[in-house]
């Protein structure tokens, strides 16, 4: 199923979620052991447990990270040292403590205007999708890592905004309703070139968002995600809708 009514994994806990997830995440890598590994990492504060996890044994030393490459689902557009920087969250947690090389560790920029941040950042990514051999027609990315607001957004879709008509870039800015700072986020065609998209979402207060977006109520921006290949919801239990009967 690629569609946001995907397949479920569901955990008894938080910590056992994240293991999981780290178990699947590295044996996603060893499917294609001749090419890099492309992932795009989600913000906020859920991952960040699993961030930590992955520098951690038993992980650490599993994943291949000499050819994995890192970019982000979206960011806020402030400097990457700035407290709100999911890149700078996730270089403070992660990409500080693994040998990852420089060079596979794509932020969005952060300089000039976001308009032309998100026009250079598509353009990044064009340029490595176009310049893979290995890549002709397949999707950009292998794992597509995204979380869940309350209110039904994902990255930086957040309802009601001109971003969610987007069909053509792949990367552009936005103004969320409620946050002070514009954003740059990928689109949903840069979301669906993804052979894995994985919603990671935890805690009782998300339940009722996953039940509406597994519903696909068309009011939650989430729920117009696809995958070109498997949507997969990696939840705990507290966060998993009630079993449909
Ligand atoms: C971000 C994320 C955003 C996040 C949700 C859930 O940049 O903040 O892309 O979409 O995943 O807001 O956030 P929590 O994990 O903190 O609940």
């Amino acid at each position: 199923q690629n569609t946001a009514t995907g397949a479920l994994h569901i955990s008894a806990t938080r910590d056992s979620l994240m293991h999981d997830l780290a178990d699947w995440l590295v044996k996603q890598t060893l499917q294609r052991p001749e090419a890099p590994f492309r992932i795009a990492l989600s913000g906020g504060s859920t991952p960040q447990h699993l961030y930590r996890l992955m520098t951690e044994e038993p992980y650490v030393s599993r994943f291949p990270w000499q050819r994995m490459q890192f970019f982000l689902g979206d960011d806020r557009f402030v400097p990457h040292d700035h407290a709100d920087s999911n890149y700078g969250m996730i270089r403070r947690l992660l990409f500080s403590r693994v040998p990852v090389p420089a060079e596979n560790i794509f932020p969005m920029p952060d300089k000039g205007t976001a308009e032309q941040a998100a026009k250079d950042y598509e353009a990044t990514l064009k340029q490595i999708y176009h310049g893979d051999a290995l890549q002709a027609g397949k999707p950009l990315f292998d794992v597509n890592l995204l979380g869940l607001g309350t209110d039904g957004h994902t990255a930086s879709l957040f309802p009601g905004q001109p971003v969610l008509q987007e069909r053509t870039a792949w990367v552009a800015p936005c103004v969320p309703p409620v946050a002070p700072h514009t954003r740059l986020t990928l689109t949903y065609p840069a979301i669906h070139a993804s052979r894995h998209v994985i919603f990671l979402v935890e805690g009782a207060d998300k339940k009722e968002a996953v039940t509406r977006v597994r519903a696909q109520d068309p009011a939650c921006p989430a729920s117009a995600i696809t995958s070109a290949g498997n949507l997969i919801w990696f939840l705990d239990q507290p966060a998993a809708p009630a079993p449909q009967n």
